[in-house]
């Protein structure tokens, strides 16, 4: 049976591949271990609404490499049109952003092999262009987030960065984020497992820490 666009699902080790990208070579994720993934899909080059999110994320390059965040994009395209395009794409000026340079690996997944392992190539939506995919990898190759948005939808890419900036702090501090968390704000300590640790917590005085009811208590970060 023909290999058909099964979704990974968050827990899941990522699915490998190798691949031939605008900077070389890959073999995905072995190559990024250490670091954290954002591997993202886009319909097609040349397009309006896929060259706006190039230029967004091409703009913010520098917050994800202090993020420790390797960006790697996907597009059932060729190499030849992934370079002409991103060459284009530093002759554009849109909002401030202007002379951009995309310097993370763009993969060209021409026999769709990427598209199809991640899932990106929902048929009732195209079965030549990929969707809007967005996976977040951890550093042991783990995915911990996916989005999934259509082709008419550019994504919020300040999202993006706060959702795996709210993923590190769940998994440096052992804490979870609250709605519209930013860094900064006060988390959320797991639920207890005990009604001994639900009254532990509740007559817990210490100044770090608040709980609006037993089961929602936060850790003061400042
Ligand atoms: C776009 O990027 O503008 C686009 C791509 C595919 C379908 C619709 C819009």
């Amino acid at each position: 049976m023909e290999e058909q666009n099964r979704l990974p699902l968050i827990g899941d080790v990522a699915p490998s591949f190798k691949a031939v990208t605008t900077q070389g070579n890959i073999n995905f994720p072995e190559d990024f271990k250490g670091k954290w993934i954002i591997l993202f899909s886009h319909p097609a080059d040349f397009t309006p609404v896929c060259t706006t999110e190039f230029m967004t994320f091409a703009s913010m390059q520098k917050d994800f490499d202090d993020m420790n965040v390797q960006l790697v994009g996907v597009s059932i395209d060729s190499l030849y049109s992934h370079i002409a395009w991103l060459r284009k794409i530093k002759d554009l000026k849109w909002k401030n952003m202007e002379n951009l340079e995309v310097t993370f690996p763009l993969i060209e997944d021409i026999k769709m092999e990427v598209s199809k392992k991640y899932g990106m190539l929902q048929p009732n939506s195209s079965t030549t262009q990929a969707v809007r995919a967005v996976f977040v990898i951890d550093p042991k190759g783990i995915i911990q987030a996916l989005m999934y948005y259509p082709a008419s939808a550019g994504r919020n890419f300040d999202e993006i960065k706060r959702l795996v900036q709210a993923l590190q702090k769940n998994q440096n501090d052992g804490v979870a984020t609250p709605a519209d968390w930013r860094p900064g704000e006060d988390t959320i300590i797991p639920t207890p497992g005990s009604c001994g640790s639900a009254k532990e917590r509740m007559e817990d005085k210490a100044e770090d820490k608040y709980c609006l009811d037993w089961f929602l208590c936060f850790k003061r970060e400042k």
